[in-house]
């Protein structure tokens, strides 16, 4: 069903694009440099702030070896108020590499993707409008219009629904050259200027209007779907690594929520201080004899981020009936999770001494 309606999209879209697109003056040249130079500029940035930067660049650097030999102040100073800095540190070693290559731009989706600067659908937009290689570039306008017209509810912030319509929009491309070197551009200008993203899209004038699913089915203006990054807290711990006669102090988690049932190091909620370690030692029913080490580690969960503060001691006592003292080979076979990773070699390195 999904690929049927797909299918039926490249034949209207490109006689919409070929009679409506805007005209933009990276859309009337089939020069690399020209067309790599606009999709830098365009990454997070609207056509109508670009291009006049985009004419002053050109002017100032009509070659790439003109930009590959600019001073980086220069470069720079016409950069000021495009934002995102890294893009034109980027062009410029970019530049330099292919200024050392002859002034020759690779000419696939694979060299592309090697410059500085150039991700996934950079280098398929490139390798499209200038090489006529038919890579299908994808960007949040093709996601929008992709997911409306054949209703998917898909989370598009998963990389794994990008992925998949990367696959299917391939799949549809057109193979003629000249055709090819239009695709990416018109599905993203039908994006941008019809499949829009605020406010009811505007199908009276959309070439797919006849076989849209979301039109048919009412969905538009809730596709995409994005589900929120949700935030992740930040948890303090202090983690102990108890030595005792050549074992070391392993307890069970509860058999509920994160990390359920398995194995850990005694540890308390908070990061302490030497001193306040010492007194959680001692209201366990220890006594301390010897403090070895000092380490941190942090590890990362979907939903929360332990921060550990550790300490290595040897001790003197038996601390709660509960706990097991567990020698080098009694370490192997309880089950301690990669939060603790650190702590459990440094167990492995004490315990096997
Ligand atoms: N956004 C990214 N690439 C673009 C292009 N070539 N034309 C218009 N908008 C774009």
């Amino acid at each position: 069903m999904t690929m049927e309606i797909l299918a039926r999209l490249p034949g209207p879209l490109l006689a919409w694009f070929r009679a409506n697109a805007r005209d933009l003056p990276w859309r009337k040249t089939e020069d690399p440099y020209r067309i790599w130079v606009s999709e830098i500029m365009l990454q997070q940035t609207r056509v109508a702030a670009v291009l006049g930067y985009y004419a002053r660049f050109l002017q100032t650097f009509p070659s790439v070896e003109a930009l590959a030999e600019s001073p980086e102040e220069r470069l720079m100073k016409l950069w000021e108020g495009l934002g995102y800095y890294s893009r034109a540190r980027n062009l410029q070693k970019a530049a330099k590499l292919v200024a050392e290559a002859g002034g020759q731009f690779p000419d696939t989706y694979g060299g592309l993707l090697a410059l500085p600067g150039v991700g996934d659908y950079t280098a398929s937009a490139i390798a499209s409008a200038a090489f006529g290689r038919r890579e299908a570039a994808v960007d949040g306008n093709v996601l929008r219009v992709v997911t409306r017209l054949t209703d998917c509810h898909d989370d598009i912030a998963d990389p794994k629904t990008k992925k998949n319509v990367r696959a299917m929009v391939q799949a549809v491309m057109p193979e003629k050259e000249a055709d090819i070197r239009i695709f990416n551009q018109a599905t993203m200008e039908l994006g941008a200027t019809v499949c829009v993203p605020n406010g009811p899209p505007k199908c009276g004038e959309c070439p797919a209007a006849d076989f849209c699913l979301a039109r048919l089915r009412g969905t538009a203006e809730s596709l995409p779907v994005k589900k929120a990054k949700r935030a992740r807290r930040t948890e303090e711990k202090t983690v102990f690594l108890l030595l005792r006669d050549g074992r070391a102090a392993l307890r069970k988690r509860p058999d509920s929520g994160l990390l359920a049932g398995l194995w850990e190091f005694p540890n308390v909620e908070g990061s302490m201080d030497e001193q306040s370690a010492s007194a959680a030692v001692v209201a366990w029913g220890l006594e301390s004899r010897a403090w070895k080490n000092k380490l941190t580690a942090r590890h990362i969960f979907t939903h929360v981020e332990w921060h550990m503060t550790g300490y290595t001691l040897e001790v003197a006592g038996n601390g709660p009936a509960e706990w097991e003292w567990v020698d080098a080979a009694g370490l192997e076979t309880h089950a301690v999770p990669s939060a603790f990773a650190r702590y459990y070699e440094e167990a492995k390195r004490e315990l096997e001494r």
